[in-house]
């Protein structure tokens, strides 16, 4: 591989990147506003100004300067290397780059920093980007003095609403044009563009229109400074109080990479913001999965809940009020009601918006008390008879897609679902529904709370589930299956538990925990383990490192098998 110097020091580099790619790739960071890797080069806020020093030989590139001179206060005349724009400037062999060695440079440096906060007003204590903006950082490490200008700051508008999700200041804009590149070369909707020149530029929406596309939020994530703020986070949180935890987004198949931004003292999660992956979204999300992150604090069930089939059928004029109880005696009702049951008649419902250690748990629940005629066959015995035909599986319905990341798929866990049961394929819901309405269906043990109702019509769906003997939900939000259940146990969000997911590609991407399980809800493969151990089964899984070693590469497909008895076991 060809090398070139920075500072002395010797980098590798491939054909085609320029200073500050190359110099990134080797872990030295240049000072930079306008460039973004995934973005096309404007080199404009000249911050990433570095020297090349000339091949040998050859003379120097140099500019003719007026300098000040404070002893004799005059001006006289100096030369001074022209700078080149390390975000612009492609790398050569045997290049010998100076930046941090460079005086020229620093004095550079601190110039451009100066003048980008000529007019740039003093908000930081009320600004959300403080703790995280460039002007900070930089001001600290390549200017760190006082302002010189006393002169009234050139005003402009502030507050501005651009959209439903985006808040502008062009007072703090240093008119990178990060925001106007992103939506013309990622989002494909030129909606920005810059108005005037000189210190009374600023970023102005096309006429008529609003930033308003599906990837508005991005813009506010590329915006190295305060200038664009989202509606949703404008306000709310300290960044230098949260943590951020290595999470996949939830809201469809693609499986972003993603951070949750989280206040360990309240246990609040306030905000979702793309991790870089080159094969799955490169540097971007989307709004509903940079929104999705409300979804850890939303509609959750945080307690068990006894029901009864009665009150859930929507057929009686005085439905019960399910009753909250905890949720050992949840445990104890479930495996009371599927210890009842005929195993020929006891449905799974697995759930593409649960983990693959969920759906393993509640899959492997049920073929050691249902579908094995070997219930000691943990870790390698014989397994048989875990069949289509009383596998189910569901999520949430399909929506809206596009080319750039969004995935019709709303599940982050379909083809984690699909793997679980290959070379079987699971039934959708409306194949569970015809099986319950036919009476060969009579138990259910279902993961998740929502349901794709595919050609099921809203109603019928519910009376479906009304007409079960018993339905165990292990369910993190409400939703269909959360109301129908007789017992409903909380699960834990992806939120608060490790976890895998399989995305659209067939990539098994991990889920780091961030905050604590809200309530009384517990990750739901330890849920399934305690009514395992409740219905006296031998589960051989009782860590998260246990229960992946027992996925791990294991073909699940099998047939159904004969009725075996349940015997009650120990309280876990
Ligand atoms: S709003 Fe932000 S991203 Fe857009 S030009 Fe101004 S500083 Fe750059
Ligand atoms: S494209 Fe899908 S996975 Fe990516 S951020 Fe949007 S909703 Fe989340
Ligand atoms: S990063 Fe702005 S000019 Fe290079």
């Amino acid at each position: 591989m060809p090398t070139f110097k920075i500072d002395g020091r010797e980098i590798p580099f491939e054909k085609g990147e320029t200073v500050i790619q190359a110099a990134q790739r080797a872990g030295i960071d240049i000072p930079h506003y306008c460039w973004h890797p995934g973005l096309s080069v404007a080199a404009n806020c000249r911050m990433c100004l570095v020297e090349v020093a000339p091949p040998p030989g050859r003379p120097a590139l140099m500019l003719n300067v007026l300098s000040y001179d404070p002893d004799t206060g005059e001006y006289v005349d100096q030369q001074k290397p022209k700078l080149q724009p390390a975000c612009q400037q492609v790398v050569a062999e045997g290049m010998d780059i100076r930046s941090e060695s460079s005086k020229h440079v620093s004095r550079a440096r601190a110039a451009v920093q100066e003048f980008l906060l000529l007019n740039h007003p003093v908000d930081c204590p009320i600004c959300d980007q403080a703790g995280e903006c460039r002007l900070q950082d930089y001001w600290l490490e390549h200017q760190h003095e006082a302002k010189r200008m006393h002169d009234e700051p050139v005003h402009k508008p502030k507050a501005q609403i651009f959209g439903p999700t985006i808040v502008y200041d062009a007072e703090r804009c240093i008119v990178c044009t990060r925001c106007v590149r992103f939506c013309e070369e990622v989002a494909q909707d030129p909606v920005l563009s810059v108005r005037e020149r000189g210190n009374v530029n600023e970023i102005v929406v096309s006429p008529g229109r609003q930033l308003d596309n599906p990837y508005t939020l991005m813009t506010e994530h590329v915006c190295p400074v305060g200038a664009l703020t989202a509606s949703d986070f404008r306000f709310k949180a300290r960044v230098w109080f949260l943590r951020s935890a290595r999470s996949v987004c939830q809201g469809c198949a693609t499986g972003c990479n993603a951070y949750l931004d989280y206040d360990p003292r309240n246990q609040t999660i306030y905000r979702h913001r793309p991790r870089e992956n080159a094969q799955v979204n490169r540097y971007w999300m989307c709004d509903d999965g940079m929104l999705d992150y409300q979804r850890a604090h939303e509609n959750r069930l945080s307690d068990a809940r006894l029901g009864s089939a009665r009150s859930h059928r929507g057929d009686s004029p005085h439905p019960e009020t399910p009753e909250s109880v905890p949720v050992g005696a949840a445990l104890d009702r479930a495996a009371e009601l599927l210890r009842s049951a005929d195993p020929a008649k006891v449905a799974v419902l697995l759930s593409a918006q649960h983990s693959l250690e969920d759906n393993f748990a509640l899959l492997d629940l049920a073929q050691r008390a249902f579908w094995s005629s070997n219930s000691s066959g943990a870790g390698g015995a014989r397994r048989e008879s875990l069949g289509s035909s009383r596998v189910f599986a569901t999520g949430r319905p399909a929506g809206e897609g596009d080319q750039i990341l969004r995935h019709q798929d709303k599940n982050p866990n379909s083809a984690g679902v699909a793997a679980l049961l290959a070379p079987a394929r699971p039934q959708n819901f409306a194949a569970l529904s015809a099986a319950i309405d036919a009476g060969a269906i009579t138990h259910v043990l279902a993961l998740g709370s929502d349901i794709d109702p595919g050609n099921v019509a809203g109603d019928s769906r519910v009376a479906s589930l009304g007409r079960l003997q018993a339905l165990v939900t292990l369910g993190t939000w409400e939703g269909p299956l959360s109301r129908a259940a007789h017992v409903l146990l909380p699960a834990s969000s992806w939120a608060e538990s490790d976890g895998q997911f399989m995305n659209a590609q067939g990539m098994v991407q991990e889920s780091e925990q961030a905050v604590q399980p809200l309530g009384q809800s517990r990750p739901a493969w330890k849920l399934a383990a305690a009514i395992g151990v409740r219905l006296g089964l031998p589960i051989p899984w009782r860590t998260l490192e246990e229960l992946r070693g027992a996925f791990a590469g294991r073909p699940l497909a099998a047939e159904p098998a004969s009725k075996r008895s349940l015997q009650p076991g120990a309280v876990s």
